[in-house]
Parts: C-alpha cells; structure tokens; sequence
C-alpha cells in the first residue's frame, strides 16, 4: 500500500516538525512520509531541520509573490501538486488559508493550535498570544487541539485535544513549552498516522 505524502508547512522554529521527523524515524508513522517543507519566512530555523532530517524543503513567501494571497496561495498549490502531496500538516504556519485553498484539499489539511478550541482561538490567536490570553483570562486547565482546516480560522473538524494544567507563576513563555511537550508534539505525529492511515487506505 503507497504511504501517503506529506508535506508540512512552517513559519518559525519547527518543533512541531521536529516533533513529526522523530515520530517518524521511531517508526509511529507508518502509513505517512514527509516528503516536503515549505517554510513562508526566510531563514526560519524549521527548514534547518528539515535539512537535517534530509527532507526536501523550500520558501515561499507572500512577498516574493507581489503580497498577493492568490498569487502566494498558487505558488503553493502548484509546488503541492507537483510533489502529489496528499496530506498538507500546517504546523505553526502562520497564514491563513483562503476557502479556495482549503476546499482544494478539504479534509486533506491539518493544524496543531495551542489551546483547547473553542477557547482561545480563531482570527488574532497564534503563537504566544494564545498562552497570553488564557493566563489573563485565568484559566487552570488549557492544551493543545489538532484539527482539519477549513475556511473558517480553527473552525474545522476536531481530530485530537490533549489537556495541560496552568501552574502557578506560568508566564505565555513557560505555559508555551508545557503545552508543546505534553500535547502538541504528543498529539501531531497521532493525529498525521491516524489520517495517513485513512488516506493510504483510499
Ligand atoms: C506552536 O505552539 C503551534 O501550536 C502554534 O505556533 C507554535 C509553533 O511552534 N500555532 C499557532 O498558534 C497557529 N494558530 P513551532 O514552530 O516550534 O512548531
């Protein structure tokens, strides 16, 4: 049965993808190979990795395309299609896809968000802003969510969550760390192999 192709898409550090690449080399993703990065900032430590794990990668910025969405959202479908990419993983991608993208790969995308949707989420939520609000809000049990995307920001299909506790004298930074090392990186690689399967099964 042909492994299903992946590409994942970066914008900054890739600890989720370096998540991904380990789960990979332990073997937890059987029925899925990333087969390409694509990083939307230049220099983002992400393609490093990737070329260290040997992974095909690659930049496209918005910029380089006239800072057109459409023109930017071309470039990557076509470099998408000409690797036959099956599954698209956004992992800490920060841009948002337009419904032509999205419904071009509907239930063909996922995305690794920092809390647990619906709280903290959606259009303004990303990165540490996230772990900033759920500390100003006060909340004692925040996590992680992978999710399919569609043309709603984080409004797609839930796949996994995983719960983390806010502890005492948390800052957006420390409360940021916990949430990757006991949800994020544990939940991504599950959530790519549980849709990979379902994909190579096609
Ligand atoms: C991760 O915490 C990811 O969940 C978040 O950005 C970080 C990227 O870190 N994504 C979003 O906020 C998307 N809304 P990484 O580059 O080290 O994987």
């Amino acid at each position: 049965m042909a492994k299903t192709k992946i590409a994942v898409l970066v914008s900054g550090g890739g600890t989720n993808l370096q998540a991904l690449i380990d789960a990979q080399s332990r073997g937890e993703i059987p029925h899925g190979e990333i087969v390409l990065v694509i990083s939307n900032k230049e220099g983002a430590y992400a393609l490093t990795r990737a070329a260290e794990a040997g992974i095909p990668n690659l930049v496209i910025t918005k910029a380089a395309c006239g800072g057109d969405q459409e023109f930017f959202e071309e470039a990557l479908l076509a470099q998408l299609a000409a690797c036959e990419i099956d599954l698209i993983v956004l992992a800490g991608f920060m841009s948002i896809l337009s419904k032509r993208f999205t419904d071009a790969y509907e239930k063909r995308i996922l995305n690794v968000h920092p809390s647990l949707i619906p709280s903290f989420c959606g259009e303004g939520f990303y990165g540490l802003r996230v772990h900033r609000a759920a500390l100003d809000y006060g909340v004692k049990v925040t996590g992680a969510t992978v999710h399919f995307v569609n043309e709603i920001p984080d409004g797609g299909e839930i796949i996994l969550q995983k719960a983390v506790e806010v502890e005492e004298g948390d800052t957006p930074e420390i409360l940021q760390r916990r949430v990757m090392e006991q949800a994020e990186w544990q939940i991504l690689p599950r959530a790519v192999e549980l849709v990979s399967e379902k994909l190579s099964a096609n």
